[in-house]
């Protein structure tokens, strides 16, 4: 197999970049706002969801209703704190080892795409000077469905050219690795094997990721099919 053969697919928040604690932060003050907070434990849970979706989630776990258009306030609210914050990133949020493996693959002329379930992509990784690193970018703005369902990973593959099974995806949330699985992608996931069940490798950070690496788990995965 040689590295044109193998194509990388990655998660944003979370994989890439330290967001994660600012959609966190910002969810956290609007339930507390509604009168409730939420754990650590339900926090996972809204990982790799959309927006509108993880909002529901949360006003149910608060036992709370709203309309339509309060939900959409509500939302817009919580964007307009999360986005005052990741306007204020810099390169030096970009997750250890990150920029490396991007690196590294492209310098091995391996394909790369976006995929992740987040509006703010194109703002995320413009300031944190990531984009110029991306063959695609799939992203919230062009997907119909949330993850898990696999829609977000398998347009990434066609904008890239490649076969699912010759695609490997990098992901931080539960709901990111089943949307891989479903894909019949190969998965690794970044974070505690515990919150991830399903993924072929885990690992605590893209530090000392080798495309070798790579190129042997898609052929281990492709043999023992
Ligand atoms: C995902 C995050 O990447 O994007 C979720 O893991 C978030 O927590 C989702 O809800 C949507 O993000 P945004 O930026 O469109 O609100
Ligand atoms: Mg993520």
């Amino acid at each position: 197999m040689n590295n044109s053969t193998i194509a990388c697919i990655f998660d944003l928040d979370g994989v890439l970049v330290d967001t994660a604690v600012y959609h966190y932060q910002a969810w956290k003050k609007l339930a507390n706002s509604l009168g409730f907070d939420f754990s650590h434990a339900q926090n996972e849970q809204l990982k790799g969801v959309n927006r509108m979706r993880s909002l529901d989630m949360i006003l149910d776990w608060g036992g709370i209703t709203k309309t339509a258009a309060e939900k959409e306030e509500l939302a817009t609210l919580k964007n307009t704190w999360y986005v005052d914050m990741i306007n204020k990133m810099s390169a030096s949020e970009v997750l250890p080892g990150s920029q490396e493996l991007l690196e590294q693959l492209k310098s091995r002329g391996v394909k790369i795409a976006l995929g992740s379930a987040s509006k703010n992509s194109g703002l995320i990784l413009e300031r944190t000077n990531l984009t110029h690193f991306f063959d695609a970018i799939v992203d919230g703005n062009s997907v119909t469905t949330s993850k898990p369902d696999p829609e977000v990973f398998l347009k990434g593959a066609e904008l890239l050219k490649a076969a699912p099974e010759d695609c490997i995806v990098f992901e931080d949330a539960s709901a990111g690795v089943q949307a891989a699985i479903a894909a019949n992608m190969a998965v690794i996931a970044v974070g505690e094997a515990e919150n991830l069940p399903g993924a072929d490798l885990f690992i605590k950070d893209l530090s000392g990721v080798t495309v070798d690496e790579l190129i042997t788990l898609i052929a281990h995965k492709t043999e023992n099919k």
